[in-house]
């Protein structure tokens, strides 16, 4: 295969998919990405979808190569990379940055991201894997803190995880993940209950990123996700409402403990286990007095602290992945234009609260997609109502800047943008202060709607640092 300069293709489809191709066209003035499955909504001269890819079978993206050669492929999604999308490029002959699914099993696998901290002195909550319902509602019942319950696999809108105040909420957590399994195992998707139950923590979290090239980790900025649906951090976990970059307590000093603590030890420990891993790593952690404490690890960027991310980042990107291809990416620093970033997720929720008998709504259960979506429309001068393609509203450093990320939206076959899932938009503001930026994000939501639009109102609201700590204590591995 007979790679061709300056053409990528980003395997992907969510909003973070659209966050990375604008980061590479932006970085970079010769670049054309392929995004595939992609977003057909996207209005950039240099992000071309590819519609024919599927997340599900790397053979498409084999054969759209066949026609669009391209120098590397960017597989950034989870659903691809955890059943082998890495490994059947390569077999065909392209150059990819992503990892293997062995590597995307830290993600894929709870209990095997949780044992690999443990191995490699990563800390983590106290943990127990159990495949016995008997056994975890007894482990449940007899520890003395409160716990979080989770299931070992992907989930399809983040809910994988029951926060409890109380033994009983687990005991019932345990219960309706044994039920699902039960279910899938009967349609012949499931091999079997895999529970995990930690130590509930407690702390501001924080959404740790960086670029690996299998020897060398470049931090790119942390930022704050809000994993919760309601306001005031109330309701289920879904995949996320929106986030904040910089995180609030992002300080040289904390980057540095994050550094050592988390992103050092983590690459030893792939070097240790043999992991092929290439591209982004997302570390969730919990910041507590006793030291950063990893909740989970990702195979790739945050969905949607990319949006918030990569949009401030000012180094050629495909420059970047050359060098994680080279194995040379030691020593390179990344530029950022130091601007804060707030992005508000808007859903696909019910059609209308009033009538018992319409679709509850994302991510509550089953909802209306197909909605047409206004303030989308292309061309038209920049403005709060212009394209939905990024760098409108720009002030002159890249501040007072609004940007409309795609995720779940297609055309119809008259053109028209409808909804396609639950998290529809990201609409992110950019400015010098959060404050700024949250204004004029919230204030960009009023130009673009569609029936049944849900958004949390409060995201980035009454953000100030945590107070200092104090001498954090070490914090607690399991050897
Ligand atoms: P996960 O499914 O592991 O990504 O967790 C989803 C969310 O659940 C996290 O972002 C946290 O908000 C919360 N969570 C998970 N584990 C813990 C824990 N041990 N303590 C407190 N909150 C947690
Ligand atoms: N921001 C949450 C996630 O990407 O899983």
């Amino acid at each position: 295969m007979t790679p061709v300069s300056d053409k990528v293709l980003v395997i992907d489809g969510t909003g973070r998919g659209h966050a990375i191709c604008e980061l590479f066209t932006r970085t970079n003035p010769d670049v054309t990405v392929y995004y595939g499955p992609g977003c057909d909504v996207i209005d950039h001269p240099r992000i071309v979808p590819a519609g024919s890819v599927s997340l599900a079978d790397p053979a498409t993206a084999v054969d759209f190569l066949a026609t669009h050669p391209v120098e590397f492929v960017f597989v950034s999604h989870i659903d691809a990379l955890s059943q082998g999308y890495v490994e059947a490029l390569r077999a065909a002959g392209h150059r990819v940055v992503g990892p293997t699914a062995a590597a995307a099993a830290l993600e894929s696998s709870k209990t095997r991201g949780k044992e690999f901290c443990r191995d490699h002195g990563i800390p983590v909550p106290e943990f127990e894997v159990f495949t016995d319902v008997a056994k975890a509602k007894e482990f449940l019942g007899s520890v003395p803190y409160r716990c979080v319950v989770k299931t070992d696999g992907l989930t399809p809108d983040g809910d994988g995880s029951v926060v409890c105040d109380t033994a009983a909420e687990a005991i019932a957590a345990v219960d309706r993940f044994a039920a699902e399994a039960a279910e899938a195992a009967a349609g012949g998707s499931s091999d079997g209950l895999r529970l995990v139950v930690e130590e509930r923590l407690t702390g501001r979290e924080i959404s740790v990123f960086a670029l690996l090239d299998g020897d060398s980790a470049l931090l790119f900025p942390t930022a704050m996700d809000y994993k919760r649906t309601l306001e005031g951090d109330a309701g289920k976990n879904c995949d996320g409402m929106g986030s904040v970059a910089p995180h609030p307590d992002d300080s040289p000093g904390l980057r540095e403990e994050l550094r050592a603590a988390l992103v050092d030890p983590l690459l030893r420990g792939l070097r240790a286990d043999g992991l092929d891993f290439t591209g982004f790593v997302y570390i969730g952690a919990m910041l507590t007095p006793r030291g950063p404490v990893v909740i989970e690890i990702n195979a790739r960027f945050g969905d949607s602290e990319a949006q918030v991310v990569l949009p401030g980042v000012r180094s050629d990107f495909l420059d970047l992945c050359r060098a994680v291809l080279a194995r040379d990416l030691g020593g390179r620093r990344l530029d950022t234009d130091g601007l804060a970033r707030c992005s508000v997720a808007l859903v696909q929720g019910c059609l209308d609260p009033a009538d018992p008998d319409a679709l509850i709504g994302w991510p509550f259960g089953p909802f209306a997609a197909g909605q047409p979506v206004r303030g989308m429309a292309p061309a038209g001068p920049a403005g709060p109502a212009g394209p939905a393609g990024p760098a409108e509203t720009q002030g002159p450093d890249g501040a007072d800047d609004t940007l409309v990320f795609c995720a779940n939206i297609r055309r119809d076959a008259a053109g028209t943008p409808r909804t396609s899932g639950g998290r529809v938009l990201h609409v992110v503001g950019a400015g010098h202060t959060l404050d700024r930026a949250r204004r004029l994000a919230y204030d960009r939501i009023e130009h673009v709607g569609f029936p049944g639009m849900r958004y949390r109102t409060d995201i980035g609201a009454g953000l100030a640092p945590a107070p200092a700590a104090g001498p954090a204590p070490r914090a607690r591995t399991r050897k």
